[in-house]
């Protein structure tokens, strides 16, 4: 998830939350925002100085929609032509019933009813009983059919009062999400595709403590489930190092016939099916029940069966119009052994990766791939960030497949 090149207007209302703001601006600077503004109420400067938002932000920060730039123009109108998105983070029980009737009296909802034709992310904060208010409700409906509004909502859990229940800040990583997903150029490109994308190295337990498994992180595919819910596609990610803060479905598995299973029930309905999970080809036969116990002398066999070809069989069994996409990690001959997984598997393309580069592939945040097609040339990804190669790989294959 990269910010680069664009300026993002980070607004602070007076709650309690408003210190996991200056978290949230320093992520952004970290995931390459080329500027955050800060802007606040008078209330928010109660709960954080205007001086810490300002060092973080390393611009000066305005609490006033009375404040001009040095050209004498309203800061709100310099905000709204300059910036690409405005964040309210937090949004108060206040600022959500002022922003829901169009109010503009201070210089976050001034911002906010200037700023047409881009996007504006709402996160509120606040205490459960304030959120349920059926007028709190009532305004967060208002202000869910604004087309450029987009509220992200609250989660539940301990709220700094001492009270549980809904209010809790959305975490940082769902708030970075929607805003890239707010951002992203192409964001409408898979819309109502539905795509199953699967991630992470299954484990085959040997007792209750052990286990065989793989070097996979997972991030391939979880970048690639980001950018299609960032494109708008219905996406559901079936891995087995299950993500926080994503607001697409998300199925933990850890063995490959769990895999399987989930696979299955989800494959049938989706037109598109990214398999990059590393899937273990064996497991163990006859897991033991109880811990094994070391014995000093003798070494020690364990008997290994095949596990099913999960891609081979949804190859076998593919739904007209499905498009079926495998994933080959390869340590050499990669174009020979990938060609081969691409005709034996029935896939309408393979993005094939070598993995005996350090810098590319497992465990890596790099990766380069070459995608094999059955019936035209192969396409190189250079080596780039994940999430890149997955937005290229996702342009590549809507190209081919779904334009
Ligand atoms: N795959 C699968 N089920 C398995 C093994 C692999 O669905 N039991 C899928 C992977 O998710 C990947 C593709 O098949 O998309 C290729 O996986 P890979 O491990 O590279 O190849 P294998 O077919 O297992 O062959 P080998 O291990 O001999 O290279």
């Amino acid at each position: 998830m990269d910010f680069s090149g664009k300026t993002i207007v980070v607004a602070i209302t007076g709650g309690i939350a408003a210190y996991k703001a200056c978290d949230l601006i320093r992520e952004l600077y970290r995931r390459g925002a080329h500027r955050v503004l800060g802007i606040m109420t008078p209330t928010a400067e109660a709960f954080l100085p205007s001086l810490t938002v300002q060092a973080l932000s390393r611009y000066p920060v305005y609490t006033s929609e009375l404040s001009v730039d040095d050209h004498g123009v309203p800061i709100h109108i310099v905000l709204a032509q300059q910036a690409d998105a405005l964040l309210i983070v937090p949004a108060t029980t206040d600022t959500l019933a002022k922003l829901a009737h169009g109010l503009a009296d201070n210089l976050v909802t001034t911002t906010a009813i200037t700023f047409t034709g881009k996007p504006v992310l709402i996160a509120p904060a606040m205490n459960t009983r304030m959120w349920d208010h059926p007028i709190s409700q009532q305004n967060l409906e208002t202000l869910k059919s604004v087309p450029n509004y987009q509220v992200i909502e609250p989660a539940s859990g301990s709220l700094a009062c001492g009270e549980v229940g809904e209010g809790h800040l959305a975490d940082q990583e769902t708030i970075l999400q929607a805003l890239y997903a707010a951002l992203h150029p192409q964001r409408d490109l898979y819309n109502g595709v539905k795509v199953v994308v699967t991630a992470g190295g299954t484990s085959e337990p040997i007792d209750p403590v052990r286990v065989i498994s793989n070097r996979s992180s997972g991030k391939m595919g979880l970048a690639l489930a980001d950018e299609l819910a960032a494109m708008g596609a219905e996406v559901i990610l079936i891995t087995t190092r299950p993500p926080s803060g994503r607001r697409y479905p998300i199925m933990t598995v850890q063995t490959a016939a769990d895999m399987k299973e989930a696979v299955e029930a989800q494959a049938a309905q989706s037109q598109l099916v990214l398999m990059a999970a590393a899937i273990s080809d064996y497991r163990v036969d006859n897991p033991s029940a109880q811990k094994l116990k070391r014995t000093a002398s003798e070494s020690r066999q364990l008997d290994l069966v095949p596990n099913p070809d999960i891609l081979a069989g949804l190859g076998a069994n593919k739904p007209a119009g499905q498009i079926l996409v495998g994933f080959a990690a390869e340590s050499q001959a990669l174009i020979h052994h990938a060609t081969q997984k691409l005709q034996a598997k029935n896939l309408d393309a393979i993005v094939a990766n070598d993995i005996s580069r350090s810098d590319i592939g497992f465990e890596a945040d790099h990766n380069e791939v070459t995608v094999l097609f059955p019936h035209r040339a192969p396409e190189m990804l250079t080596r780039s960030s994940k999430p890149e190669i997955a937005r290229q790989l996702l342009l590549l294959l809507h190209q081919q497949f779904f334009a």
